[in-house]
């Protein structure tokens, strides 16, 4: 079996930076090198203070600062390093179209594609194609078409090897994954061979028995399934809250009761203003067009409803709080603590807040927004993406503040839309006494201790609390 020596990846983003910083640290062996069309991504990831790479993952710098400049490195020279790569990882986006036929449901696989001619056009030995990203199934069958009729006659052999780590705790869950699944063309010894070098890569640092082979297909589909199915967890408890909030029963007590049950299990079970991230509503949607076009429609509509949920719940959070403030928000000031999908990471790609602000927003409320990690840049970014806002409108009714108690001064209530472990540690009295009265908290997460609030004064809501 050819040894490997050089790594390429195509895409230094939330999955490609933190994997390749792993496998670099792991591979002393292997030089690493990361690759993007965007110059200020890759000179963040080269910031010689590395507090500055350009995501925020706990452990992230220190995994970057043992293997920069030694065997792992960002570059902008994308040619170059695919010429010199015996193994070429592709983790560039794949966001839903925006246009044409599946627009709102099918990956856009134009990325990809640039991707697959850009590697045919300067390959010039032979190399394995390693899809990290989520495709759609049979995306594998595309690259191979592509890569074998516009190449120099060089052969490819394709990969997937699904990328399962979750934002916030990333580095963990790549030192020390659940499973690393490896599909590839099982029916041939070159598949068999190429499977086999990258099983060898994992296995510096993962045990044998964590990693599985398939065929290609069945990797691609449980990318997508494993997404569906955590995503359908969140939206089923959250159908529940609801259910919680008019029967005086309270969410997390069911879900700590069904939890126990072995068959069931207890993670994935917070319910929340909505689950957010790059990948469950994308995934899903990616699963209902897939299965739409092969004329399976109850397959569709059972997960589409997953999606549907979640929208539900976002909007039935915002319209809480305009119902709770007395049927009307407008020139109410209202603070979000939190903008990120989760906590632990700076990233706000589909995050529930977004579609929080923008509801409150057509109410013409005031918002005020405190998140840790993400800049007040990104936060307007994300709005201006929505139909029928514009911008100057829009950095006159939302603001950000760096300082969460001024964020909370004068406000009349708080949504928790993040669940940042520093929430808990504020001194609640003393954001009480600086807010106007009623005072009321929302707590979109359900991490604040609304009995301690209560006693202070405030007014407060949970999701699926009696
Ligand atoms: C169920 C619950 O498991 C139990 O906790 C509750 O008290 C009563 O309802 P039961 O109906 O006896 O118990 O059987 P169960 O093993 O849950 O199976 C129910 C049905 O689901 C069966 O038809 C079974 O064949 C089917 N099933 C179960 C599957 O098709 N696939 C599975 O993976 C599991
Ligand atoms: C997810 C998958 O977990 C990961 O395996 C896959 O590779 C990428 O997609 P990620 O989007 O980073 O990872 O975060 P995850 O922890 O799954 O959370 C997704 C969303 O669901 C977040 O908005 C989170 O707040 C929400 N969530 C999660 C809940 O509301 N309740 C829960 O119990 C769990
Ligand atoms: P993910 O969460 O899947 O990692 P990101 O959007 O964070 O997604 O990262 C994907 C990266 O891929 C971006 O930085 C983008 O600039 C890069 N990218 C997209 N297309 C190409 C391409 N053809 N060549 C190089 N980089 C690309």
């Amino acid at each position: 079996m050819q040894k490997i020596k050089n790594i390429c990846c195509i895409g230094a983003g939330y999955v490609g930076g933190p994997t390749m910083a792993v496998i670099a640290q792991k591979c002393p062996d292997i030089n690493v090198t990361v690759v993007d069309i965007n110059e200020q991504r890759i000179n963040s990831w080269n910031d010689p203070d590395f507090s500055k790479i350009p995501i925020y993952e706990p452990g992230l710098a220190d995994v970057v600062k043992d293997s920069r400049d030694r065997n792992l490195f960002f570059s902008t020279d994308v040619d170059a390093a695919i010429e010199k790569a015996d193994i070429i990882f592709i983790s560039v986006n794949t966001p839903t179209k925006t246009y044409g036929i599946g627009k709102g449901m099918a990956a856009d696989l134009k990325w990809i594609e640039l991707c697959a001619r850009q590697i045919a056009r300067v390959s010039v030995t032979d190399k394995i194609v390693v899809e990290k990203s989520t495709l759609p199934v049979r995306t594998a069958n595309a690259l191979k078409s592509i890569l074998e009729n516009t190449g120099n006659g060089v052969k490819f052999q394709i990969l997937s090897n699904p990328e399962f780590l979750a934002e916030g705790t990333a580095v963990a869950d790549l030192m020390a994954p659940d499973r690393v699944l490896i599909g590839g063309d099982v029916a041939t010894k070159e598949g068999r061979t190429a499977i086999q070098t990258l099983v060898d890569i994992y296995a510096n640092w993962v045990d044998k028995d964590r990693i599985l082979t398939t065929n290609v297909w069945s990797s691609e589909l449980s990318k997508l399934t494993a997404n569906a199915f955590l995503a359908q967890r969140v939206s089923s408890i959250n159908a529940m809250s609801e259910l919680c909030e008019k029967t005086g029963a309270d969410v997390n007590e069911v879900a700590r009761a069904i939890g126990m049950d072995s068959r069931i299990g207890s993670k994935f079970l917070k319910s929340s203003v909505g689950f957010g991230g790059s990948c469950f509503q994308k995934d899903i949607l990616n699963l209902v067009y897939i299965s739409k076009s092969l004329g399976l429609n109850e397959v569709a509509d059972y997960w589409e409803q997953v999606v549907i949920m979640n929208d539900h719940q976002k909007n039935r959070f915002a319209a809480n709080i305009v119902k709770t403030l007395f049927n009307t928000v407008s020139g109410k000031k209202i603070t979000f603590l939190g903008w990120a999908f989760k906590k632990d990471t700076n990233d706000t790609r589909e995050s529930a807040a977004i579609h929080v602000a923008d509801f409150l927003l057509k109410e013409h409320a005031n918002i005020v927004v405190y998140d840790p990690k993400v800049t007040a840049d990104q936060i307007y970014k994300d709005l201006d993406y929505l139909e029928g806002n514009d911008l100057e409108t829009i950095k006159k009714l939302l603001t950000v503040e760096t300082d969460p108690y001024k964020a909370c001064e004068n406000s009349h209530a708080i949504a928790v839309l993040t669940e940042w472990d520093e929430f808990k540690t504020y001194n609640w009295q003393s954001i009480y006494d600086n807010m106007l009265k009623p005072a009321s908290v929302f707590d979109g997460r359900n991490i604040l201790d609304l009995d301690k609030l209560k006693a202070i004064g405030f007014n407060v809501d949970g999701i699926g609390k009696p």
